[in-house]
C-alpha cells in the first residue's frame, strides 16, 4: 500500500501517542522470566512487540490480551525449549533482548526474522555472550538464522564476565545484562556513552538487585525475578513524528501526552529546542519508575546547529525525523557520529539523503554523517520515496509531505505497522492530510 502526504492546514489538539517500544519488549519479557503473573497496560500493540510476545509463547510463558493495550503474561521462572524457529519479525531489539535472556538456559533455540533483521549485526551480542558459554550456529558473518545452545557446554550455568561494550548500544547491554541473571558470579557491564536504561529500571521493578556507579552497570546472577504490573508510556520515537509535524507547519500548536522522558530518550528534544522550536513540557510525573509528561509544540521558525556527537544514543531513532525538521530550518543542520544509522532497519543515513534530496532539499552524506543544509522554508516536495522497508524512513517523508509545497509519497507503508499502527489515522485526526 502506498500513502500520500499532501500540503495540509495547521495541527491542532491533543494526542496520546502509542506505547513505548522498548519498555512494551521488555515487559513482556521480564514478565516471561519472573515467577507469577504480570499485568501491562499500555502496551504498542505494533507488529514488532507482537513477535515478542509470539516468541515468549514459544517459551514457555503464556502472555494474554485481555483489552486494549491491556496484557497479563504468566511466567514460569525459567525459558523452555521452543517446538519451532522463533520469527522475531522486523525487530532487533526483539531478538537481541530474547536471544540474552534465553542464553542462560540449557535450552536449543532457532532465531530468525526478516530480509532486513537477518542483514543486521548480530556478532555485538554473540561475541560476548560466546565469552559467558553459550553457543551459537550462525548463518554467514553472525547473522540471522541462527541457533543458539544455551547454558555452559558441561550443563552448568553461564560464566559472569566484565565486557566492555565497543558500541552504544542499550540492546547489547541488555542482552548481556539478561544473560547475567543466570550467570555464575557478578557480570559488569561497562558503557562508552550512556544509553537507554529500560532494563537497568524494569529490573529493579521486578525486583532484582543491581549496582549502577557511573558507566558501570553490575549484576550478579542467580537472582529470581518476581511478577510486577508495568504501565507503559507514550513513545517519545513514535511523538517525534507529531511534534515535529507541528513545529514545521505554519499555525499549529498540538499537545502529546503522557510521553516518556527518561533523560536517555529525550536527545530530540533537547536538539529541537537548541534549534528554536517552541517546546514545553508540562506535567511532569512517575510511572512504573519511568518519568513521563506532557509535550506541548507550536509552529516555529528553526535554525540549523551542530547536533552533538555525544548526544547520539538518547536520540538514535529520531535523526530521520530530525532530518526533516533540518530540512525546513535556516543554515546547516550537521549530524556527525552517526555510523550506527547504517545498520538499522535501514542504511538511514543513506535513505534519508536520497528522500530529502529528491523533495528538493540539499543534503551530503558521509560515512558517520549528514548534513543538511536548510534554506529557512521547507523543501518543495513531490516525490517518491523509496523507504527500504524501514517504518522510520516512511513516517518521517509522511512528515514533510504536510509540510512541502508538493505531495510526498511514500512507495509502501506496511512496514508502519511494526510501531506505529494507527499512524495515519493519528495524524488525520490531528488535521493532516494523509491516505
Ligand atoms: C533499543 C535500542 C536502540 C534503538 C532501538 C531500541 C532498545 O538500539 O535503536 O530502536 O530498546 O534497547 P541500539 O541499542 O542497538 O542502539
Amino acid at each position: 500500500m502506498q500513502l500520500e502526504a499532501r500540503p495540509s492546514g495547521p495541527l491542532r489538539g491533543a494526542c496520546v501517542p502509542p506505547g513505548d517500544k522498548s519498555i512494551s519488549h521488555r515487559a513482556l519479557i521480564l514478565g516471561a522470566l519472573a515467577e507469577g503473573e504480570t499485568q501491562i497496560a499500555g502496551l504498542l500493540e505494533g507488529a514488532d512487540v507482537l513477535h515478542t510476545a509470539g516468541a515468549m509463547r514459544a517459551l514457555g510463558a503464556a502472555p494474554e490480551r485481555v483489552g486494549e493495550g491491556a496484557w497479563r503474561i504468566l511466567g514460569r521462572g525459567r525459558l523452555a525449549a521452543p517446538d519451532a524457529t522463533i520469527d522475531c519479525g522486523n525487530s532487533g531489539t526483539g531478538v537481541r533482548l530474547i536471544i540474552g535472556a534465553a542464553a542462560g538456559y540449557p535450552l536449543a533455540a532457532t532465531f530468525t526474522g526478516d530480509d532486513s533483521l537477518r542483514r543486521r549485526p548480530m556478532l555485538r551480542i554473540l561475541t560476548p555472550l560466546e565469552l559467558m558459554g553459550a553457543r551459537f550456529d550462525a548463518a554467514e558473518g553472525g547473522r540471522l538464522p541462527l541457533t543458539l545452545h544455551g547454558g555452559a557446554p558441561n550443563g552448568g550455568p553461564l560464566r559472569a564476565i566484565s565486557y566492555t561494550l565497543p558500541v552504544a548500544s542499550a540492546q547489547v547491554k541488555s542482552a548481556i545484562l539478561l544473560a547475567g541473571l543466570n550467570a555464575e558470579g557478578v557480570t559488569q557491564i561497562l558503557e562508552p556513552e550512556p544509553t537507554r536504561d529500560h532494563t537497568e529500571r524494569m529490573l529493579k521493578g521486578f525486583g532484582a538487585a543491581l549496582q549502577i556507579e557511573g558507566r558501570a552497570i553490575r549484576i550478579a546472577g542467580g537472582q529470581r525475578l518476581h511478577a510486577s504490573s508495568v504501565r507503559v508510556p507514550s513513545d517519545p520515537s513514535s511523538a517525534a513524528f507529531a511534534i515535529v509535524a507541528a513545529l514545521i507547519v505554519p499555525g499549529s500548536e498540538l499537545r502529546a501526552e503522557n510521553v516518556l522522558l527518561n533523560p536517555t530518550r529525550t536527545g530530540l528534544f533537547q536538539t529541537l529546542i537548541d534549534m528554536g522550536a517552541d517546546l514545553s513540557i508540562e506535567n511532569r510525573r512517575d510511572a512504573s519508575g519511568e518519568e513521563v509528561g506532557d509535550i506541548v509544540a507550536r509552529h516555529s521558525s528553526l535554525r540549523g546547529i551542530v547536533v552533538p556527537p555525544e548526544r547520539a544514543p538518547s536520540m538514535i531513532d529520531e535523526y530521520p525525523i530530525l532530518a526533516v525538521a533540518a530540512a525546513c530550518a535556516e543554515g546547516d543542520t550537521i549530524m556527525r557520529g552517526i555510523a550506527e544509522l547504517r545498520v538499522k532497519e535501514s542504511d538511514r543515513i543513506a535513505l534519508m539523503a536520497k528522500g530529502l534530496t529528491a523533495c528538493g532539499a540539499s543534503v551530503e552524506e558521509e560515512k558517520d554523517a549528514l548534513i543538511v543544509h536548510g534554506t529557512g522554508a521547507p523543501p518543495r516536495g513531490g516525490a517518491q520515496i523509496a523507504t527500504g522497508g524501514d517504518h522510520r524512513i516512511a513516517m518521517s517523508h509522511l512528515v514533510l509531505g504536510l509540510a512541502a509545497k508538493e505531495p510526498v509519497r511514500i512507495d509502501e507503508a506496511g512496514m508502519i505497522e511494526t510501531s506505529f499502527p494507527a499512524f495515519p489515522a493519528f495524524m488525520r485526526a490531528l488535521g493532516a492530510d494523509i491516505s
